[in-house]
């Protein structure tokens, strides 16, 4: 071990596996965004709570920065190691820990995919509802650390809806065990709210408590094609009032050109300029009748001219395919992400209101619009061209970025949704919380996290 932090890490836990490989400094010192360059010290994948701690001690006294790492899945930033960073990978952390029948609480290391808290939650018969396409890679930590939402939110709410407990190294290096699966608990401040959203900045979860519920009753899945945009809020009431929504999702041509120009097939000879993809509980004659009772209403108001209903499941995962397929199919134009939101109540206007923007300030652009709109949230990703530089087409996006802020300070939106502040959305921060806020998260930083070692540069300078 050539530098010699690393050596005392090493000799203060033995049995720590660290990697310092080119390979894996570029593999662990970035996520999703690919737009810094990885420069990580090292990476370290602690086996247990107690290396975790040892590691972070470690950090405070040699002075070396933390970046928790889960699947690095994130949109933000918010898992980049790019400063000589120590990356801890919770990766060897993935195990269920424990299961209550009682409580119907599952206990989870941090580092276990979403899609095996799916599966573990199965085999007891009940369900971990978040869920969104980067299941396979993402981990139950970094969906915390960001507070994640996907696309059932609209049924089941946000990961911190589902956190029944936390453990928590502390940037100070205390273990904190929050809540411990209660119910009901008025004690004082809750700091596993405070930890759920916090990018690890304040610590790093290594184990969470999770909420189960029952499993979905039988769900079909439909595709409705739309020919304009300020229809969509009618259709998702029209759908919303006759039934149990499991989710709505809005996506615009230019998501259904790229997803088809990936594999997907095609759903309609014709093509239409806005799509929704919903997914409703049916199972009897009755939920099946008002699901094409809703549908004929909207036909017959001219609000969607064209309509498909999955029949198997392999067709559900056909039509779910136009919609989560976006993420994968853009990926090579190192799309610029905004993903803001704001009241549903608020979303006519406002998507009036950014669309305008939107074809003023990026009229060259390839601009793929879609989301969560039964949530009030909307993705933006704007592609960047083939013959442009990355650092300029960022700066152009980023000035865009402020127009968009505003318009998001007036309707009292947020500069993120769903995917966090991470590096990407740093210098919007105000738009979505007052000077007097970040002043006192600044403040909670500094309780938790007093040597300033928890992802710095992250959410906050
Ligand atoms: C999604 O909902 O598919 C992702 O959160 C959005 C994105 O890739 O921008
Ligand atoms: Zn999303």
């Amino acid at each position: 071990m050539s530098d010699s932090r690393l050596a005392e890490l090493q000799q203060r836990v033995p049995a720590l596996r660290l990697k310092t490989d080119p390979a894996d400094l570029e593999n662990y010192g970035l996520d999703w965004t690919r737009r810094w360059t990885p420069a990580p010290l090292a990476i370290a994948l602690p086996a247990s709570v107690e290396e975790v701690q040892e590691i972070v001690r470690w950090a405070n006294r040699r002075a070396v920065a933390i970046v928790p790492s889960g699947g690095r899945t994130g949109l933000s930033g918010g898992a980049v190691a790019a400063q000589g960073e120590l990356v801890l990978s919770l990766e060897r952390m993935n195990r269920v820990l424990a299961f209550d029948a009682v409580d119907r609480i599952l206990t989870v290391q941090a580092g276990m995919a979403l899609q095996s808290v799916h599966a573990a939650a199965q085999e007891h018969g009940l369900m971990y509802p978040v869920d969104f396409a980067s299941r396979g890679s993402c981990s139950i930590g970094g969906n915390i650390a960001t507070n994640a939402g996907g696309i059932r939110v609209v049924r089941y709410g946000v990961t911190r809806d589902w956190i029944a407990g936390l453990k928590v190294v502390t940037g100070g290096g205390e273990v904190l065990d929050l809540n411990n699966g209660l119910v009901k608990n008025s004690s004082g401040y809750d700091f596993r709210h405070l930890m759920i959203g916090s990018e690890g900045t304040l610590g790093i979860v290594v184990e969470a408590m999770l909420k189960l519920t029952d499993p979905s009753l039988p769900t079909n899945v439909m595709l409705l094609a739309l020919p304009s945009f300020d229809v969509l809020m009618r259709v998702f009431s029209a759908f919303r009032s006759r039934l149990q929504l499991e989710a709505f999702e809005f996506l615009t041509d230019r998501g259904l050109h790229h997803v088809l120009a990936h594999g997907a097939q095609k759903p309609f000879e014709t093509v239409y300029p806005y799509y929704v993809v919903t997914e409703f509980v049916t199972g009897d004659e009755v939920k099946e009748a008002a699901a094409m009772e809703a549908f004929q209403f909207c036909m017959d108001n001219g609000w969607v001219q064209d309509g498909a209903i999955s029949q198997s499941d392999a067709q559900a995962e056909h039509l779910w395919r136009l919609r989560e397929g976006i993420t994968e199919s853009v990926a090579r134009c190192k799309p610029y992400k905004n993903d803001i939101s704001v009241r549903i109540s608020a979303m006519p206007a406002f998507l009036e209101e950014t669309q305008a923007l939107l074809g003023r300030e990026y009229p060259h652009f390839d601009v793929v619009w879609f989301g969560h709109i039964g949530d009030g949230n909307l993705h933006i990703n704007v592609l960047k061209p083939d013959d442009m530089g990355n650092a300029e087409f960022v700066r152009q996006c980023e000035q865009v970025t402020k127009l968009l802020a505003r318009a998001l300070q007036k309707y009292g939106g947020s500069i993120s949704a769903e995917h966090g502040i991470g590096l990407v959305k740093k210098p919007y921060l105000g738009c979505t919380r007052s000077a007097e806020e970040i002043a006192l998260m600044r403040g909670v930083k500094r309780v938790f996290d007093p040597n300033g070692i928890m992802n710095p540069g992250k959410l906050l300078d």
